[in-house]
């Protein structure tokens, strides 16, 4: 099958970034309701909070996340191997290195963007890691840091990091500044330059390089993807989650008819439904959904009732299906009315209008 072989041969094709705070289990399941082929990242979780904390729930997730890969932040290697032996253990198919993250705490911990200035101490990682898991082993990295910005010297750090093993680099193209920006900052200030991932690509064929960084639909991601490996989106893939919904067909060939967004939330409510019962609250879980109907009639009551229901000590299920239904294209009466079966059967030419006349949320 045209699919498969593209998700075994080029299995980071389209991932959706690690996003702290927001790329939780929660937000991991729903968005595997909508691409059931984009390689889904974890949260950076550091391998101090992973070997002392609370583990089974760091580390926690729905086999049906997976592709799935957990990102560690730390830079020690006896720690990391560790780690990565504890993730292959639970069913995770990659460990990704965060030599990205520009916080201040992770400055402190010495590892994260900070880390682009030590070259030989990630390929020690790297090496290490590879050698004690056989899931693969990753680094999502930026294009430099500081006044340690220029070509050469993440082509030094590339070819440094890849001799010790490391095929797969993630390149958010844009460099970070450590001191004076802060972590959002460093997302919006430093300009993308593509053009500098572009060259690592020209200049290591060999290495598989994903381009991470100001991505905001699939039809650029298809336009990079003429020349790289893989396309990584982080925050238009969180805002407006149904973009992901296209995917599968459009880069992975598949075949498999789209979800509407209904039916995606019908589906989603059986697993809400266990969460509750298991005494996770509902805005735990529904923040994450907030941008479903992005742009759509109705996306901003929607996101409106979510914001204000559902945080609401013993919010249920019904939250949820009120919300919806305010977002209901006009059809016959349901659950989730406007699923594809029944838009034929009414009341869809309606409905395309009024989402025409009323995009724009
Ligand atoms: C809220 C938030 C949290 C993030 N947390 C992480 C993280 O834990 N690890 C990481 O490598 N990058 C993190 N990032 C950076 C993203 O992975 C990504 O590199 C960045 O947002 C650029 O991609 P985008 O323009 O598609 O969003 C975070 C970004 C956001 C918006």
């Amino acid at each position: 099958m045209l699919s498969e072989s593209i998700t075994q041969t080029r299995p980071h094709r389209l991932c959706v970034a690690p996003m702290l705070d927001w790329t939780d289990r929660h937000c991991r399941y729903f968005l595997r309701l909508i691409s059931r082929r984009a390689r889904l990242y974890t949260e950076m979780v550091t391998t101090g909070a992973l070997l002392h904390g609370d583990r089974d729930r760091l580390l926690e997730f729905h086999p049906r996340e997976n592709p799935l890969a957990l990102q560690l932040g730390g830079s020690d290697p006896r720690e990391l191997v560790e780690c990565a032996r504890i993730a292959e253990g639970r069913g995770f198919d990659e460990v990704n290195l965060n030599v990205g993250c520009p916080s201040d705490r992770v400055q402190r911990g010495r590892f994260g963007a900070c880390l682009m200035a030590e070259p030989r101490l990630v390929a020690e990682c790297v090496a290490a890691l590879q050698a004690a898991v056989s899931i693969p082993v990753t680094v999502k990295s930026r294009i430099g840091v500081d006044e340690r910005d220029s070509y050469e010297e993440l082509a030094e750090f590339v070819a440094t990091v890849a001799a010790a093993g490391c095929g797969t680099f993630i390149i958010h193209a844009r460099k970070a500044w450590l001191k004076g920006l802060s972590p959002k900052e460093n997302r919006e200030i430093p300009p993308l330059r593509y053009d500098v991932a572009e060259r690592i690509k020209g200049d290591f064929p060999e290495l598989k390089i994903i381009l991470n960084g100001g991505i905001p639909d699939l039809d650029q991601a298809k336009r990079h993807l003429a020349r790289f490996d893989g396309v990584m989106l982080g925050r238009a893939a969180y805002h407006n989650p149904y973009l992901l919904a296209e995917a599968d067909r459009q880069l992975f060939g598949d075949t498999h008819p789209i979800p509407s967004r209904h039916e995606i939330l019908e589906e989603w409510l059986p697993y809400v439904s266990a969460e509750l019962a298991r005494g996770t609250r509902l805005h735990a879980m529904t923040r994450h959904v907030l941008g479903l109907f992005h742009g759509r009639p109705g996306g901003r009551a929607w996101r409106r009732q979510l914001g204000e229901r559902a945080i609401k000590p013993g919010a249920d299920l019904t939250v949820l299906t009120d919300a919806a239904a305010l977002c209901r294209p006009r059809g016959p009466e349901g659950l989730f009315p406007g699923t594809p079966a029944q838009a034929q059967a009414g009341g869809r030419e309606i409905n395309l209008v009024q989402e025409a006349e009323e995009t724009g949320d």
